[in-house]
């Protein structure tokens, strides 16, 4: 399987944009090279999902962990998935960190997209005092270990390793640190280790193919850079054009 890039929108694009989004997304590159995910907001599934004329995947971003109950302004993974979405990203930095979700709260989450049938994408990564601090490994096998249960019985499931530092900021790790970072992710997951483990933090066209081409960087979950459609195309040519480089995950 190629290498999969993926676009968390956060909070853009609404239905009508994410219309005008996909009548003009249409990237060059071989069937089957490279696996094309969309997390657009909830409200704009639907539009995603019908406009879309490139073969790709749909997730939400963010679900409850409960199925129905009185929780305002929350969705569940089964409404998720009733809606049509496939994946749903899980434990994303902005929820950990601006809504205050920890490592309980995203078990919790995993486990319920497990169980509504859809594929947890899950997030992972140090902020800079921790990476500064010397405590990279240790976070990232805190937050895997967090989640490796919840996930055991998934059909699939991948982790986005993004370290805090390098989202939304233009800083970016060098395909060095996402290698050194991704062996960690890897080795943490114990029996799940073959699940795809993407990069994210300002992964832009610049920078996603040599990014891509690390070992044990599987593909890339890409924030800022996935809101226009050729500036995103030229990040899923990239991965097309990685995989071809990249003899660590040939069969
Ligand atoms: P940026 O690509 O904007 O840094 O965001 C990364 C991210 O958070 C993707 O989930």
């Amino acid at each position: 399987m190629g290498k999969v890039v993926a676009g968390n929108w956060k909070m853009h694009h609404g239905p009508v944009a994410a219309a005008a989004f996909f009548s003009r997304f249409k990237p060059r590159f071989a069937p089957d090279s490279v696996e094309i995910l969309f997390f657009p907001p909830d409200l704009s599934l639907a539009a995603s999902m019908e406009t879309a004329a490139v073969p790709a995947g749909f997730g939400v971003q963010n679900i409850h962990s409960a199925k129905e109950g009185a929780f305002t302004g929350e969705t569940s993974a089964e409404m998720a998935r009733g809606a049509g979405a496939r994946f749903a990203l899980i434990g994303h930095s902005e929820r950990r960190h601006v809504f205050g979700e920890g490592d309980a709260e995203v078990s919790a989450k995993a486990g319920a997209a497990v169980r509504a049938g859809l594929i947890p994408v899950v997030c992972v990564g140090e902020l800079l005092g921790e990476r500064r601090a010397g405590h990279l490994e240790q976070v990232l096998r805190r937050q895997v270990g967090a989640i490796v249960e919840a996930v055991a019985a998934a059909s699939r499931f991948m982790v986005a390793y993004e370290p805090v530092w390098a989202i939304g900021t233009g800083e970016t790790a060098t395909p060095g640190d996402a290698a050194e970072a991704h062996a960690i992710v890897r080795s943490a997951l114990g029996e799940l280790a073959s699940a795809p483990i993407l990069y994210g933090g300002s992964v832009k066209p610049g920078n996603a193919r040599s990014l891509m081409s690390a070992p044990d960087v599987d593909g890339v979950l890409v924030g800022g850079a996935s809101l226009d459609p050729d500036v995103f195309g030229r990040i899923v040519e990239a991965g097309a054009a990685a995989e071809s480089v990249n003899p660590v995950r040939e069969p």
